[in-house]
Protein backbone atom coordinates (compact mmCIF):
# COMPACT_ATOMS: atom_id res chain seq x y z
CA UNK A 1 0.00 0.00 0.00
CA UNK A 2 1.41 3.53 -1.04
CA UNK A 3 0.85 6.33 0.99
CA UNK A 4 -0.17 8.23 -2.09
CA UNK A 5 -3.32 6.29 -2.11
CA UNK A 6 -4.44 7.40 0.85
CA UNK A 7 -6.63 10.20 2.60
CA UNK A 8 -4.50 12.90 3.75
CA UNK A 9 -5.47 12.33 7.21
CA UNK A 10 -4.65 8.82 6.77
CA UNK A 11 -1.16 9.51 5.33
CA UNK A 12 -0.21 11.92 8.20
CA UNK A 13 -1.30 9.11 11.08
CA UNK A 14 0.90 6.12 9.02
CA UNK A 15 3.77 9.05 8.67
CA UNK A 16 2.93 9.26 12.67
CA UNK A 17 2.95 5.74 14.04
CA UNK A 18 5.61 4.94 11.72
CA UNK A 19 8.12 7.61 13.01
CA UNK A 20 10.04 6.87 16.54
CA UNK A 21 8.35 4.90 19.19
CA UNK A 22 5.90 6.69 20.68
CA UNK A 23 6.18 4.82 23.77
CA UNK A 24 5.04 1.64 21.59
CA UNK A 25 8.03 -0.22 22.70
CA UNK A 26 7.82 -0.35 26.87
CA UNK A 27 4.03 0.17 26.49
CA UNK A 28 3.51 -2.72 24.53
CA UNK A 29 5.35 -5.48 25.93
CA UNK A 30 3.99 -4.10 29.56
CA UNK A 31 0.69 -5.26 27.85
CA UNK A 32 1.74 -8.43 25.92
CA UNK A 33 2.85 -9.45 29.37
CA UNK A 34 -0.24 -8.56 31.13
CA UNK A 35 -2.58 -11.88 31.47
CA UNK A 36 -5.67 -10.17 32.44
CA UNK A 37 -7.75 -8.11 29.51
CA UNK A 38 -7.35 -4.37 30.83
CA UNK A 39 -9.31 -1.47 29.35
CA UNK A 40 -7.82 2.18 28.51
CA UNK A 41 -4.98 4.36 30.39
CA UNK A 42 -5.70 3.06 34.05
CA UNK A 43 -5.97 -0.68 32.95
CA UNK A 44 -10.10 -1.45 34.15
CA UNK A 45 -10.74 -5.47 34.52
CA UNK A 46 -12.48 -6.68 32.05
CA UNK A 47 -13.61 -8.96 34.77
CA UNK A 48 -15.36 -5.68 36.03
CA UNK A 49 -17.08 -4.76 33.15
CA UNK A 50 -17.83 -7.80 31.17
CA UNK A 51 -17.90 -6.01 27.77
CA UNK A 52 -16.47 -8.76 25.36
CA UNK A 53 -18.91 -11.57 24.48
CA UNK A 54 -18.00 -15.08 25.09
CA UNK A 55 -14.72 -15.49 22.60
CA UNK A 56 -13.94 -18.96 22.39
CA UNK A 57 -14.04 -20.05 18.93
CA UNK A 58 -14.78 -16.82 17.49
CA UNK A 59 -13.53 -14.88 14.43
CA UNK A 60 -12.23 -11.46 15.79
CA UNK A 61 -10.61 -8.45 13.92
CA UNK A 62 -8.48 -5.30 15.65
CA UNK A 63 -8.76 -2.48 13.98
CA UNK A 64 -5.33 -0.32 14.12
CA UNK A 65 -4.10 -2.92 16.29
CA UNK A 66 -0.54 -1.12 16.98
CA UNK A 67 1.36 -3.34 18.44
CA UNK A 68 -1.34 -5.76 18.96
CA UNK A 69 -1.43 -6.91 22.64
CA UNK A 70 -4.98 -6.34 22.68
CA UNK A 71 -5.33 -9.25 19.81
CA UNK A 72 -2.69 -11.40 21.60
CA UNK A 73 -5.55 -11.43 25.08
CA UNK A 74 -8.09 -12.68 22.18
CA UNK A 75 -6.57 -14.99 20.92
CA UNK A 76 -5.10 -16.45 24.37
CA UNK A 77 -8.83 -16.93 24.94
CA UNK A 78 -9.67 -18.88 22.10
CA UNK A 79 -10.49 -16.32 19.19
CA UNK A 80 -9.03 -17.07 15.60
CA UNK A 81 -7.54 -13.49 15.51
CA UNK A 82 -6.67 -10.84 12.51
CA UNK A 83 -4.89 -7.29 13.17
CA UNK A 84 -4.97 -4.73 10.99
CA UNK A 85 -3.00 -1.53 10.89
CA UNK A 86 -1.76 1.30 8.50
CA UNK A 87 1.93 1.50 9.48
CA UNK A 88 4.21 -0.94 8.52
CA UNK A 89 6.53 -0.11 11.42
CA UNK A 90 3.39 -0.91 13.82
CA UNK A 91 3.21 -4.31 12.31
CA UNK A 92 6.68 -5.63 12.36
CA UNK A 93 6.81 -4.21 16.27
CA UNK A 94 3.24 -6.67 16.79
CA UNK A 95 5.50 -9.59 14.68
CA UNK A 96 8.48 -9.26 17.05
CA UNK A 97 6.56 -9.45 20.08
CA UNK A 98 4.65 -12.30 18.14
CA UNK A 99 7.96 -14.29 18.68
CA UNK A 100 8.64 -13.14 21.89
CA UNK A 101 5.91 -14.17 23.53
CA UNK A 102 5.06 -17.25 20.75
CA UNK A 103 1.63 -16.29 19.66
CA UNK A 104 1.00 -16.00 16.07
CA UNK A 105 -1.54 -14.88 14.06
CA UNK A 106 -2.81 -12.73 10.89
CA UNK A 107 -1.36 -8.64 10.91
CA UNK A 108 -2.03 -7.42 7.42
CA UNK A 109 -1.39 -3.81 6.08
CA UNK A 110 -4.25 -1.63 5.17
CA UNK A 111 -6.13 1.29 5.65
CA UNK A 112 -9.37 0.21 8.43
CA UNK A 113 -11.59 2.16 6.06
CA UNK A 114 -11.07 -0.29 3.65
CA UNK A 115 -9.99 -3.81 4.61
CA UNK A 116 -9.16 -6.19 2.33
CA UNK A 117 -11.14 -8.85 3.59
CA UNK A 118 -13.96 -10.73 2.52
CA UNK A 119 -17.53 -8.78 3.74
CA UNK A 120 -19.37 -10.47 7.00
CA UNK A 121 -16.58 -12.69 7.81
CA UNK A 122 -15.92 -11.77 11.48
CA UNK A 123 -18.25 -12.24 15.11
CA UNK A 124 -16.09 -8.95 16.30
CA UNK A 125 -14.42 -6.13 15.53
CA UNK A 126 -12.26 -4.48 17.81
CA UNK A 127 -10.80 -1.48 18.02
CA UNK A 128 -8.74 0.23 21.31
CA UNK A 129 -7.52 3.87 20.30
CA UNK A 130 -7.02 2.33 16.83
CA UNK A 131 -9.91 3.14 13.97
CA UNK A 132 -12.31 4.18 16.66
CA UNK A 133 -9.93 7.76 17.27
CA UNK A 134 -7.38 7.71 14.11
CA UNK A 135 -10.20 7.04 11.07
CA UNK A 136 -12.92 9.11 9.62
CA UNK A 137 -15.83 7.32 11.74
CA UNK A 138 -18.16 8.07 8.43
CA UNK A 139 -15.95 5.35 6.68
CA UNK A 140 -14.54 2.44 9.16
CA UNK A 141 -17.83 2.22 10.98
CA UNK A 142 -19.73 1.05 8.02
CA UNK A 143 -16.37 -0.75 6.99
CA UNK A 144 -16.87 -2.57 10.78
CA UNK A 145 -20.47 -3.35 10.21
CA UNK A 146 -19.47 -5.06 6.30
CA UNK A 147 -17.08 -7.01 7.96
CA UNK A 148 -19.62 -8.16 10.61
CA UNK A 149 -21.70 -11.56 10.43
CA UNK A 150 -25.42 -11.02 11.53
CA UNK A 151 -25.65 -11.18 15.13
CA UNK A 152 -21.72 -9.54 15.75
CA UNK A 153 -20.61 -6.80 17.59
CA UNK A 154 -18.49 -4.37 17.18
CA UNK A 155 -16.67 -2.85 20.47
CA UNK A 156 -14.74 0.24 20.58
CA UNK A 157 -12.84 2.13 22.88
CA UNK A 158 -12.10 6.21 22.74
CA UNK A 159 -11.77 9.20 24.84
CA UNK A 160 -14.86 10.24 26.05
CA UNK A 161 -16.46 13.37 24.54
CA UNK A 162 -16.11 15.09 27.81
CA UNK A 163 -11.83 14.49 28.05
CA UNK A 164 -11.65 15.95 24.32
CA UNK A 165 -13.78 18.68 25.36
CA UNK A 166 -11.28 19.71 28.42
CA UNK A 167 -8.29 19.28 26.48
CA UNK A 168 -5.81 22.49 25.40
CA UNK A 169 -4.04 22.78 21.61
CA UNK A 170 -1.54 20.71 23.20
CA UNK A 171 -4.17 17.42 24.45
CA UNK A 172 -3.81 18.38 28.13
CA UNK A 173 -6.79 17.48 29.57
CA UNK A 174 -7.98 20.53 32.67
CA UNK A 175 -11.11 21.01 34.30
CA UNK A 176 -12.70 23.49 32.26
CA UNK A 177 -14.44 23.17 28.77
CA UNK A 178 -11.27 24.23 26.51
CA UNK A 179 -12.82 23.52 23.23
CA UNK A 180 -16.83 23.53 21.41
CA UNK A 181 -18.73 20.75 20.93
CA UNK A 182 -20.34 22.45 17.64
CA UNK A 183 -18.02 21.02 15.47
CA UNK A 184 -16.17 18.56 16.92
CA UNK A 185 -15.13 16.17 13.84
CA UNK A 186 -11.20 15.88 12.97
CA UNK A 187 -8.73 17.53 14.95
CA UNK A 188 -5.62 18.23 13.26
CA UNK A 189 -2.55 18.91 15.48
CA UNK A 190 1.37 19.08 15.23
CA UNK A 191 3.87 18.31 18.42
CA UNK A 192 7.54 17.81 18.28
CA UNK A 193 6.89 13.87 17.57
CA UNK A 194 4.69 14.45 14.70
CA UNK A 195 1.50 15.71 12.89
CA UNK A 196 -1.65 13.91 13.42
CA UNK A 197 -5.34 13.81 12.31
CA UNK A 198 -7.56 12.27 15.37
CA UNK A 199 -11.55 12.38 14.87
CA UNK A 200 -13.93 12.61 18.18
CA UNK A 201 -18.00 12.59 18.28
CA UNK A 202 -20.28 13.88 20.23
CA UNK A 203 -22.43 10.89 21.87
CA UNK A 204 -25.39 12.17 19.96
CA UNK A 205 -23.59 12.35 16.44
CA UNK A 206 -22.15 8.83 17.46
CA UNK A 207 -25.35 7.11 18.12
CA UNK A 208 -26.98 9.15 14.66
CA UNK A 209 -24.19 7.48 12.44
CA UNK A 210 -24.18 4.11 14.50
CA UNK A 211 -27.85 3.57 13.94
CA UNK A 212 -27.96 4.55 10.51
CA UNK A 213 -25.11 2.38 9.59
CA UNK A 214 -27.35 -0.65 10.77
CA UNK A 215 -26.20 -0.94 13.81
CA UNK A 216 -28.22 -1.46 17.43
CA UNK A 217 -26.52 0.11 20.34
CA UNK A 218 -26.43 -1.45 23.40
CA UNK A 219 -23.29 -0.22 25.93
CA UNK A 220 -21.98 3.16 26.10
CA UNK A 221 -19.00 2.32 29.13
CA UNK A 222 -17.65 5.67 30.87
CA UNK A 223 -14.54 4.44 32.26
CA UNK A 224 -13.12 6.30 35.37
CA UNK A 225 -9.63 5.47 36.88
CA UNK A 226 -10.14 2.70 39.87
CA UNK A 227 -9.38 3.79 42.99
CA UNK A 228 -5.88 3.83 43.68
CA UNK A 229 -4.81 4.29 40.01
CA UNK A 230 -2.16 6.55 39.03
CA UNK A 231 -1.62 8.51 35.94
CA UNK A 232 -0.08 6.41 32.95
CA UNK A 233 3.52 7.25 32.23
CA UNK A 234 3.37 6.22 28.73
CA UNK A 235 0.34 8.63 28.17
CA UNK A 236 -0.08 11.30 30.54
CA UNK A 237 -2.24 13.61 29.10
CA UNK A 238 -5.07 12.92 31.54
CA UNK A 239 -4.02 12.35 34.99
CA UNK A 240 -5.60 9.85 37.21
CA UNK A 241 -6.93 12.46 39.77
CA UNK A 242 -9.39 14.17 36.57
CA UNK A 243 -10.06 10.47 35.65
CA UNK A 244 -11.09 9.05 39.09
CA UNK A 245 -13.90 12.64 38.99
CA UNK A 246 -14.76 12.17 34.92
CA UNK A 247 -15.14 9.21 32.35
CA UNK A 248 -11.64 9.91 30.74
CA UNK A 249 -12.60 6.86 28.10
CA UNK A 250 -15.42 5.09 26.79
CA UNK A 251 -16.20 1.77 24.95
CA UNK A 252 -19.31 1.50 22.75
CA UNK A 253 -21.03 -2.11 22.28
CA UNK A 254 -23.06 -2.48 19.08
CA UNK A 255 -24.26 -5.26 17.50
CA UNK A 256 -25.25 -5.89 13.65
CA UNK A 257 -28.89 -7.53 13.87
C1 LIG B 1 -2.53 3.93 19.84
S1 LIG B 1 -1.99 2.92 18.54
C2 LIG B 1 -2.80 1.39 18.64
C3 LIG B 1 -3.50 0.97 19.72
C4 LIG B 1 -3.12 -0.39 20.18
N1 LIG B 1 -4.15 -0.77 21.10
C5 LIG B 1 -1.73 -0.26 20.81
O1 LIG B 1 -1.64 0.52 21.78
O2 LIG B 1 -0.75 -0.80 20.31
C6 LIG B 1 -2.86 3.54 17.12
C7 LIG B 1 -2.67 2.68 15.89
O3 LIG B 1 -3.63 3.04 14.90
C8 LIG B 1 -3.01 2.86 13.65
N2 LIG B 1 -3.74 3.58 12.61
C9 LIG B 1 -3.80 4.91 12.42
N3 LIG B 1 -4.54 5.18 11.32
C10 LIG B 1 -4.94 3.99 10.81
C11 LIG B 1 -5.69 3.59 9.67
N4 LIG B 1 -6.20 4.51 8.83
N5 LIG B 1 -5.90 2.29 9.44
C12 LIG B 1 -5.36 1.34 10.28
N6 LIG B 1 -4.62 1.65 11.36
C13 LIG B 1 -4.42 2.94 11.63
C14 LIG B 1 -1.59 3.38 13.88
O4 LIG B 1 -0.70 2.95 12.90
C15 LIG B 1 -1.27 2.85 15.26
O5 LIG B 1 -0.63 1.61 15.21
Amino acid sequence: MRPSELPDYAARNRALWSAGDRNQEEWGRRQWTTEEIRWGLFGVPEDDIHVLPDLHGTDVIELGCGTAYFAAWLARRGARVVGVDVSPVQLERARAFQREFELEFPLIEANAEEVPLSAASFDLAISEYGASIWCDPFKWIPEAHGLLRPGGRLVFLCNSTLCVLCSDDDGRVHEKLERAQLGLGRLDWADEEGEGSEFQLSHGDWIDLLRKTGFEVERLVELYAPEGASTNPHWDFVSAEWASRWPAEEIWVVRRP
